[in-house]
Formats: C-alpha cells, structure tokens, sequence
C-alpha cells in the first residue's frame, strides 16, 4: 500500500466517527441525550488517532517533505489543511473540557457541545474531502517513488514509536463499532 493509500484508509475510519459525531449531534439538537461515555471515547479516537497519528503523519511527513520540495509553492494550501487541524483539535479540546465539569447536561453543556461538534463536522468533512480529491492526487503526482519509499519508512516507524504497528486499523474499527453500539442504545443514565 502506497502512503497516500495509508493515509486515505485512515480518512474512511475518521469520517466514520464524523458521521457518528454527527448523529450525536442530530440527538442533542432533539433532546435526546447521549451518554458521555460516547463522547469520552469518540474524543480519545479523534485525539489519539486523528491528530496525533493521521495528522502528525501529514503535517510533520508528507507536508514537511513536499514544503521542501515545492519551496514554498504550496504553502497557502498546507497553511489552510493546517489550520483545520488546529481547529479541528481545538474543538476536541474545548469537548474534552466540557465532559469534565459536573453540569453533566444542563443548557449550556448542549450549547458547548453543539458548537464544537458542528465545527468539527463540518470542517473535518470539508478538509478529508479537500485531501482525498484535489491534495493527495497532487502529491502522488509530485512525489518520486524513492519519496514515497522514504515516507513509507517514516509512517512505519511512527506506528513503531507510538506501539501500535500492525493494529492501527484493527484496534480502530473495534472503536467505531463500540462507538456506534453505545450511540444506538440512545439515551444516558445522566
Ligand atoms: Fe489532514
Ligand atoms: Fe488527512
């Protein structure tokens, strides 16, 4: 598998809890309340998985090596994919936060909710959309196969650094599927 492969395979487990984010979303707004639990796991996904890993790979691999490349020629599309990550692990933070305090689900805590998970959504779904359709074709034209060789390298040994070689997709779609599970049986004890 090619790293633009790697990275697109990820994309299709992230955007499976995006779109379980946006169910949660779709309760929230009729009154029906999720169980934290679902979002305790689902934020652990999108941080552990989605900015440490997925991200981390893009920014730091694939983005580092074609900035050098292009010297400078792609810095307004990489500033822009950027900057929705930033977003996009602010509102995960900003969710994160709102699951410690006690107000459990009072007005506020759905308005915090529904803000963070909106922007997430939405910008998450924009941004996979933008990579898979219009960068990573880019960049596997760009990219020598001695390139790609060398990130592919690189990518096995992140997976090595954070321990997970071999079971990142596995361990992950065990995820979703706890995640879907503990979504349908609806309403919280809360
Ligand atoms: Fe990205
Ligand atoms: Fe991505």
């Amino acid at each position: 598998m090619t790293v633009i492969q790697i990275l697109k395979k990820e994309h299709y487990l992230i955007l499976q809890t995006v779109d379980l984010l946006a169910r949660s979303r779709d309760y929230l707004e009729k009154g029906v309340i999720v169980s934290s639990e679902f979002y305790e796991k689902a934020m652990r996904f999108c941080h552990d998985f989605a900015d440490r890993f997925h991200h981390y790979k893009e920014e730091f691999l694939l983005f580092g090596l074609l900035a050098h490349k292009k010297e400078g020629r792609l810095d307004a599309v990489m500033g822009t994919l950027r900057y929705q990550h930033e977003r996009c692990s602010q509102c995960v933070t900003e969710i994160e936060n709102v699951l410690k305090t006690d107000r459990k689900y009072d007005e506020m805590t759905v308005t915090f909710l529904l803000e963070n998970l909106s922007v997430y959504v939405s910008l998450l779904r924009r941004h996979i959309y933008l990579e898979n359709t219009v960068f990573f074709p880019m960049a596997d034209r760009s990219l020598t196969d001695e390139e790609k060789d060398s990130l592919s390298d690189q990518f096995a040994a992140e997976e090595a650094r954070l321990d997970l070689q071999g079971s990142v997709s596995e361990e992950n779609r065990k995820i979703i599927i706890e995640l879907e599970d503990i979504l349908t049986k609806g309403k919280s004890d809360d």
